[in-house]
């Protein structure tokens, strides 16, 4: 084992070299190496990755300088059962936190940490979260045993002396401590995706107060690349809160009319609910004078400007970490386009010929894979060839609807925010709440079903803001954080939407074609933005007429239309009443306004004095 490193001829920040230092004798790691970020030290890392069996080269001819990495199969997603808030109070990490006290945290991950590099490398990556050297970007240090998150970390964020620069010698920075966890022994062979095997024994522990990230036992995405969910929601939120802005899971995306308006749009979907999607959707043929550009697809950093009284996003990050199935020329062209090149995949399905596939890329699958365990797979095998959560990390820059604003540090001026849960029966596919309070309040009862982002997850549960893994403090501060925020620091809060692309027929199958077609909707959001579109009223808010709604091209019937809007009164009379125990759990720190809202929705849901029935008037203002 060796303490020496070149960390002194990289940067004179002197806390960091001391905290590199006090980690190194904590981890005890072979060697230390400091990442420079440049493309010579990310293809070195690959070829080495190659080398030991981590990576496979894909074939160059059809995907130049990429690789696929399977990962260990218990470690394929977050797990947020072994995910903490450490604050001083379990008050402030609240009830839908796991919490444990920053004393006891510590000493367990000493314990987990104390030699846990034996035999490997210690690679330190300075990033930043945001434009290099822009004032609302955040700089972290991730220390790391894995080269997989090095080399992740240098397509997701701006990584490399570059970052050390910006951090110069008193800048501060969020430090991210993570290990795979598995030490080896002198002479062991290394696993090709080594992790703790058990899951107790892993930690993904956030200190909000000391702005700290320790994570252990995972190699896999947002557990492993601490600057995505763990700094840039997690502790992220908390400065937001203490510095008067928000830190969302959001996509941001700017849609320009056919007169060449061009108006930005921020939406919260929960994870692989549809966020890639939608932030370079490429709109259908009746709407072809409309164009989409994409600024991000999964973090929005949203700061209000005193002098213009609007909201400004940035997108902190630099690639997309996708999830992979699904993904085709159909459903989503723009990312298919992003992926050409030096890209890494996870966790998806090898061809015979050398490059990646995924169930949904083509309609057929090929005739022989193998799949994202290497095994040999055949259609019909009876088991998805590549991981449902497989996922691809793919250069933003690399994406053709990439806006040509995106890394403009002051971020762009924000038109309406959009909440969208996955939501199979009775939840309308738009509507627009009466007011800030109001949105704040359908956004915080958002209900959305389970998917393969996470482990363990139960069928349905409420995620607020598409925020319940990822705030980093109590739930309901951060509720009245939103409404404080949208009448103290903005002259108008934009308006907020409810979406649901996924409602089904009695089938099963989705009644809304969803993925380019969710333009209309988006065409519909923004007239009621710029004051083109009337809309009904409902008990749940403001609803398109069939009119109105542009379903030019589409075989979408009024009946077919019906169906997604309409509301049903005695469901959501239920809905209203299930969130009862949502809110109950926050006791004192519940905003007055949240129970009044929804005690207001149940009154209209009684007493609304017009007939909502759709399917008899279809314009209930005539
Ligand atoms: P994270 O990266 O996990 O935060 O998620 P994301 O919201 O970016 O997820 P993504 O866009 O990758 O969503 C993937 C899943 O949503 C796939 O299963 C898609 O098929 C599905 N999806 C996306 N858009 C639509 C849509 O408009 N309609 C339907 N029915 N499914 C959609
Ligand atoms: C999510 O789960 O919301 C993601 C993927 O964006 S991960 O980075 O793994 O959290
Ligand atoms: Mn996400």
């Amino acid at each position: 084992m060796t303490t020496k490193h070149d960390g002194a001829t990289r940067t004179d920040n002197k806390r960091l070299l001391s905290w590199v230092d006090d980690m190194i004798k904590l981890c005890q790691p072979d060697r230390i190496y400091w990442c420079d970020g440049s493309q010579e030290e990310y293809d070195r890392l690959c070829d080495e990755m190659v080398e030991s069996g981590v990576f496979i080269r894909l074939n160059p001819d059809k995907r130049p300088n990429s690789f696929l990495a399977r990962s260990h199969p218990s470690d394929v997603a977050r797990v947020e059962e072994r995910t903490f808030i450490c604050s001083q109070r379990e008050e402030d990490a609240g009830p839908t936190n796991n919490w444990m006290a920053p004393r006891e945290m510590k000493k367990k991950l000493v314990e987990a940490f104390e030699g846990c590099m034996h035999g490997r490398t210690m690679y330190v990556i300075p990033f930043s979260m945001g434009p290099l050297g822009s004032p609302i970007a955040h700089i972290g240090v991730e220390i790391t045993d894995s080269p997989y998150v090095v080399v992740n970390q240098r397509i997701m964020t701006r990584m490399g002396q570059a970052a050390l620069n910006a951090l110069g010698t008193f800048g501060e920075f969020v430090p991210c401590l993570h290990s795979v966890g598995a030490p080896l022994q002198p002479g062991e062979q290394d696993e090709t995706w080594p992790c703790e095997g058990n899951i107790d024994n892993k930690y993904i522990a956030h200190f909000p107060e000391t702005r700290e990230i320790w994570s252990y036992g995972s190699g896999y995405g947002g557990n492993a690349l601490l600057g995505k969910k763990c700094l840039a929601l997690r502790i992220a939120s908390v400065m937001a809160r203490d510095e008067g802005w928000l830190a969302e899971h959001m996509l941001i995306l700017g849609a320009e009319s056919p007169e060449g308006k061009k108006s930005y749009v921020c939406a919260a979907f929960p994870s692989a609910c549809g966020k890639t999607n939608f932030a370079m959707m490429i709109p259908p043929k009746s709407l072809s004078g409309w164009k989409i550009t994409t600024i991000g697809d999964d973090i929005a950093w949203i700061k209000p400007n005193a002098k213009d009284g609007k909201f400004y996003a940035i997108n902190p990050e630099s690639g997309f970490f996708g999830v992979a199935p699904g993904t085709n020329a159909e459903s989503n062209p723009n990312a298919l386009d992003s992926l050409k090149e030096n890209c890494i995949f996870t966790n998806c399905a090898l061809t015979d010929d050398g490059d990646v596939w995924w169930e949904g890329l083509t309609e057929e699958p090929p005739e022989h894979l193998i799949d994202w365990k290497g095994n040999d797979w055949y259609p019909g095998s009876g088991v998805p060839a590549a991981h449902p959560n497989s996922r691809f990390t793919a250069p933003a820059e690399q994406c053709p609807a990439i806006d040509p604003n995106w890394e403009d540090p002051n971020g762009v001026p924000i038109s309406a925010f959009l909440f969208g849960g996955r939501v199979s029966r009775h939840f309308p596919l738009v509507f627009q709440s009466f007011n800030w309070e109001h949105g704040v309040y359908m956004a915080a009862s958002m209900g959305s079903e389970a998917t393969a982002a996470a482990i363990g997850q139960a069928a349905m549960r409420r995620d607020p803001m598409a925020m319940l893994p990822f705030c980093g403090y109590n739930m309901a501060e951060y509720w009245k954080h939103w409404l404080h925020i949208g009448r103290q620091h903005v002259s108008t809060p934009p308006p907020i939407f409810r979406v649901n692309w996924f409602r089904r027929d009695e089938h099963g199958r989705f009644i809304w074609p969803g993925f380019g077609e969710n333009m209309r909707v988006l065409k519909w959001i923004i007239d009621r933005v710029v004051g083109n579109a009337h809309g009904v009223e409902s008990p749940l808010g403001w609803v398109p007429t069939y009119d109105e709604l542009n379903l030019e091209g589409l075989e979408f019937s009024k009946e077919d239309y019906y169906a997604i809007v309409n509301i049903d009164r005695e469901v959501a009379r239920q809905e209203a009443n299930d969130q009862e125990e949502l809110f109950t759990r926050f006791g004192d720190h519940l905003p007055r306004v949240m129970e009044l809202e929804r005690e207001q929705l149940i009154f209209r849901l009684f007493h609304s004095p017009r007939v909502w029935d759709l399917s008899s008037v279809s314009h209930p203002h005539d």
